[in-house]
């Protein structure tokens, strides 16, 4: 059995799919493991690095993808690059199935078995797969990192001979995976925190790590069956943006996750809540790519409004792509591991496994 992996467009993606660590552990498991030139170089990972773990190296990627019957990336193959997958081969990663669509169901036609991950269910079997909470743990908290570099006044409160520094007030919208990290990291760091999210089930959570829940008055719970946001009503909708408009006049920085799986982002900081922010404040939108949280976000550039800062980036991953592909190889390795069985060394496509069926894309 051949596992394989090509560079990504590097302009667009640092993040590597195989790390050292884990051909170790695809060698183990029985695997042969065929990597491109220069794979992890821009990490600074050598190829003798992979190749003293057991992996081949090739200088032709087409090469990669030819032998190998499993092919594990972070996106889909380049079709500008005419990189293509045969009948019965095997593709994991990230296929963006929502926008995809189309591509990827063509491509399930003729036969190719595709695996999207994130379509994994949340559930306790596939938490060691689930990329979704590994790469949004991640991304909450460099968004406070990042935000907190564009802040220009100190984050935590200090008392000094020459007066006290107030602490820096963060508004975490959306308190799922990235929006909790985000809320533990601006805690650490000595920020007063307050969150709000849809889902009332988080509440506990937030107030367990220290922040304060914001509760839009009278609402229902948005929670669907498997643990995601509904789309909010618009009665909802007015509830939350008074609450937010009162709110937002006295945050400094405000870190936005809020998403709605398979939907465009919900818009929750119109503009004239941005106009009614101090000047300087600033807020982090990890939305930006599904579209924004904001009235005011573009994917990848810092707009100013009334002295407001406000920043989104098209892959806020690239800025930790060490820790993201770490992370990331070992959830892919672990899914390759549940569909690899072991007694007859094969691959089995077992569509009684939810876990398998749920990410296959028919
Ligand atoms: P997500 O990335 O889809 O969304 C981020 C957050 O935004 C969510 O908390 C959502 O409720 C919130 N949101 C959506 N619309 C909003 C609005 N209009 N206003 C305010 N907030 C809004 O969510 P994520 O991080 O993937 O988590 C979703 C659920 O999955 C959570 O219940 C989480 O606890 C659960 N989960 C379960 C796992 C497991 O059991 N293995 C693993 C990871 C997450």
């Amino acid at each position: 059995m051949r596992i394989g992996s090509i560079s990504e467009d590097r302009n667009l993606e640092k993040r590597i799919a195989v790390t050292p660590e884990i051909v170790k552990k695809y060698i183990s498991l029985g695997f042969e493991v065929c990597l491109s030139e220069n794979y992890g170089s821009h990490l600074g990972i050598k190829d003798q690095q992979f190749i003293e773990m057991g992996a081949k190296i090739f200088e032709n990627e087409i090469e990669v993808l030819n032998l190998s019957q499993i092919i594990v990336q972070l996106g889909m193959l380049s079709d500008k690059k005419g990189f293509s997958i045969k009948e019965n081969q095997i593709l994991v990663g990230v296929l963006n199935p929502y926008i995809n669509k189309e591509k990827l169901e063509n491509l399930a036609r003729k036969k190719i078995n595709l695996f999207s991950l994130e379509l994994l269910p949340r559930i306790t079997r596939a938490q060691s797969m689930d990329i979704l909470s590994s790469q949004a743990n991640l991304a909450g908290y460099k968004a406070v990192i990042e935000s907190f570099a564009n802040f220009e006044k100190a984050i935590p409160m200090m008392m000094t001979a020459a007066g006290t520094v107030p602490a820096a007030k963060v508004l975490v919208v959306g308190a799922g995976v990235a929006g909790l990290q985000a809320i533990a990291t601006a805690k650490r760091m000595g920020a007063i925190v307050f969150a709000t999210d849809v889902r009332m089930a988080s509440k506990e959570q937030v107030e367990s790590l220290g922040g304060k829940f914001l509760t839009v008055q009278g609402s229902e719970n948005l929670e669907t069956e498997g643990g995601y946001a509904k789309e909010a009503s618009d009665d909802f909708k007015k509830k939350q943006e008074e609450l937010l408009s009162e709110t937002l006049k006295k945050i400094d920085i405000v870190i936005c996750t809020a998403l709605i799986p398979g939907k465009k982002a919900p818009l929750i900081i119109k503009e004239n809540m941005v106009d009614k922010m101090q000047s300087g404040s600033v807020i982090y939108d990890l939305a930006a790519i599904q579209g924004g949280n904001t009235s005011y976000t573009e994917v990848d550039k810092i707009v100013e409004k009334n002295g407001v800062k406000i920043m989104g980036e098209s892959n806020i991953l690239n800025k930790l792509p060490i820790s993201a592909s770490s992370l990331y190889a070992k959830n892919v390795f672990n899914f390759v591991d549940n569909l690899y069985d072991k007694e007859n060394k094969k691959i089995n496509i077992n569509l009684d496994d939810e876990i398998i069926e749920k990410t296959l894309i028919k």
